[in-house]
């Protein structure tokens, strides 16, 4: 028998309904042992899939000029279109559109900068591309309904009040903004076989990711404990899930973020995916999370570092003891020079002392 897993687990959503210790069970053994999971039979309306599915490559397809005129840059929140390779120079082959729900900043002068990230997105206008925004909202509600529904599961499948871990996303809904990111993967050039790199290995920093894979390519693939690539080609109907490692911090490792990548496709049609991101409330701190886990959960995650070999111990790193928007502020800072140029002048020098980086002082 095999130590380790070779596909992803598919966990029926209205199996809560019927049976949930079962459904308990599947999600415990997916969460715990894989990091990887296919939901199916999932809350969001199939003609809204269809809707979004239809609209993304047509996002992508618009002309650059209006696509420019969304452009990260223009967004204080990091909200916005990326061209190939972004703005940070990334080499990594995908074109991205990144959007949260209908916020409003409440940012005032003399307050933690971090609060400027929350706030309405960049969107082009209804008569370019009509019902874009409308849909795309319509469909990151559900995913945040879905998302606290989740959660509320994972938290009992885990041993804990069905509510413990929504403590992760702090009391005010409306404070937390999760992150969606429409992907386009243009194909490889012809005579190749599909293994550039559309992403190259890496974890979320999300607590989980719920993936859209919108076409029909299998380019995505997660590592196993044993370091082999397993393919996570799409099944109409589900979404992916996989595990980030904001989860891993605040587990103790209970549960591990999975490593992951995409292939560009091969052949001539691009590959487009929507990942929408859960993550901490601003205001938190991953190292004052702490849950109690029972005994039988506990004895998962030692069965399954036995078996896997693994003998990492959990240990904060720096960033955990920070506020969690100040680690996020960061990241994108570091990532995003021309908006922070814009919007965050006092510490664009900070991370920014020689100027902006040489491949954007051309544009
Ligand atoms: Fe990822």
């Amino acid at each position: 028998m095999s130590l380790d897993y070779t596909q992803i687990p598919v966990v029926d959503w209205t199996l809560a309904q019927r049976d949930k210790p079962l459904f308990l069970s599947q999600l415990r053994g997916a969460m715990i042992n894989v990091g990887f999971l296919y939901l199916s039979n999932h809350p969001v309306p199939m003609d809204l899939v269809d809707r979004v599915t239809a609209l993304t490559p047509k996002f992508f397809a618009l002309p650059q000029a209006v696509k420019d005129s969304v452009d990260m840059a223009n967004s204080a929140h990091f909200h916005g279109y990326l061209r190939v390779g972004g703005d940070d120079g990334n080499p990594d082959t995908r074109e991205q559109f990144n959007f949260g729900g209908d916020r409003v900043c409440r940012y005032k002068e003399g307050e933690p900068e971090y609060l400027k990230l929350h706030g309405d997105a960049l969107w082009p206008d209804d008569a370019v591309l009509p019902g874009y925004r409308e849909t795309m909202l319509d469909y990151y509600k559900r995913l945040e309904d879905m998302s606290y529904e989740l959660t509320s599961y994972i938290s009992e499948a885990l041993g804990l009040q069905a509510h413990e871990l929504h403590e992760l996303f702090g009391s005010d809904r409306s404070k937390l903004q999760p992150r969606c990111k429409a992907l386009r993967y243009p194909a490889s050039p012809p005579g190749t076989t599909g293994v550039g790199s559309g992403i190259g290995a890496h974890a979320d920093n999300s607590l989980l990711t719920y993936l859209l894979q919108v076409t029909e390519q299998s380019c995505l693939q997660v590592m196993n404990h044993s370091k082999e690539w397993v393919p996570v080609p799409p099944i109409r109907g589900t979404f992916v899930i996989n595990l980030g490692r904001a989860l891993e911090k605040v587990t103790h490792r209970v549960v591990i973020a999975t490593t992951h990548r995409v292939l560009s496709p091969s052949g001539t049609d691009a590959r487009y995916s929507l990942g929408f991101f859960s993550s901490l409330a601003m205001h938190i701190r991953a190292a004052d999370m702490k849950f109690e886990f029972p005994p039988e959960v506990l004895d998962m995650k030692r069965a399954r570092d036995e078996r896997i070999n693994d003998t990492t111990e959990f240990r904060y790193t720096e960033k955990d003891h920070r506020l969690a928007g100040d680690v996020v502020l960061e990241e994108k800072i570091k990532t995003h020079p021309m908006a922070t140029l814009r919007f965050y002048p006092s510490l664009f020098g900070k991370f920014f002392p020689d100027g902006l980086p040489k491949h954007l002082v051309a544009h």
